[in-house]
């Protein structure tokens, strides 16, 4: 008798919000967790496909579609080859996120919402202090738009939980929906 493989299923989970938001370290934590379980897996993010794939590209309009219909192009292959493959960027406009979709196989839009006061506060990157200054031009929240998710398959509240915690519930939709096989724990 022939078994057949059970094969994965490849999907897009794609992280918009704000910068400094914690999109890449959520992701970070997820993409672990499914490499623990022997997952194909592929991690793109806005901070390091801007020192390759794009570093051509800066921050206008244009360029940030240019960004992402680039990034689109390798998360349809990925995809489409069964790879789980985690996107984080910040992606602010929904028409262009609406795309990805159409364009990638079992697209899952996680809006990581944190407040522009929160992000601004924690300052990660030390951007928003030389944004608010006007030493950084368009950049999102300041001087350009973020247009928050109207209706995101997961909604992430990161003043509410830990990014470990925030990392759980999205593996939990992903069991939920069978697109990664349920956790055993012995
Ligand atoms: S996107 O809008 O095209 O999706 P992307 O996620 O690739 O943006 O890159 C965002 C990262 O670039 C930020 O986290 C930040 O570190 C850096 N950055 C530099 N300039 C800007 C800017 N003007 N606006 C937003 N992010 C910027």
């Amino acid at each position: 008798m022939i078994q057949k493989s059970l094969e994965q299923k490849g999907f897009v989970l794609w992280l918009t919000g704000l910068s400094g938001s914690g999109k890449t370290t959520i992701a970070e934590i997820i993409e672990g967790d499914l490499r623990s379980r022997s997952l194909k897996v592929e991690r793109l993010d806005g901070d390091t496909v801007r020192q390759g794939l794009t570093s051509d590209l800066g921050f206008s309009k244009e360029d940030r579609d240019k960004n992402i219909e680039r990034v689109t192009f390798v998360a349809k292959l990925l995809s489409r080859n069964g790879v789980a493959c985690i996107c984080s960027f910040i992606s602010p406009y929904q028409a262009v996120r609406d795309k990805v979709r159409l364009e990638t196989t079992t697209f899952i839009e996680v809006f990581v919402d944190a407040s522009l006061e929160d992000v601004i506060e924690r300052d990660v990157k030390g951007l928003y202090k030389k944004a608010i200054a006007g030493e950084i031009e368009n950049f999102t929240g300041i001087s350009d738009p973020y247009e928050s998710p109207v209706d995101p398959d997961i909604h992430i509240k990161t003043d509410h939980q830990t990014p470990l915690e925030s990392a759980n519930e999205i593996l939990e939709y992903l069991e939920d929906r069978s697109l990664i096989p349920y956790q055993n724990i012995y």
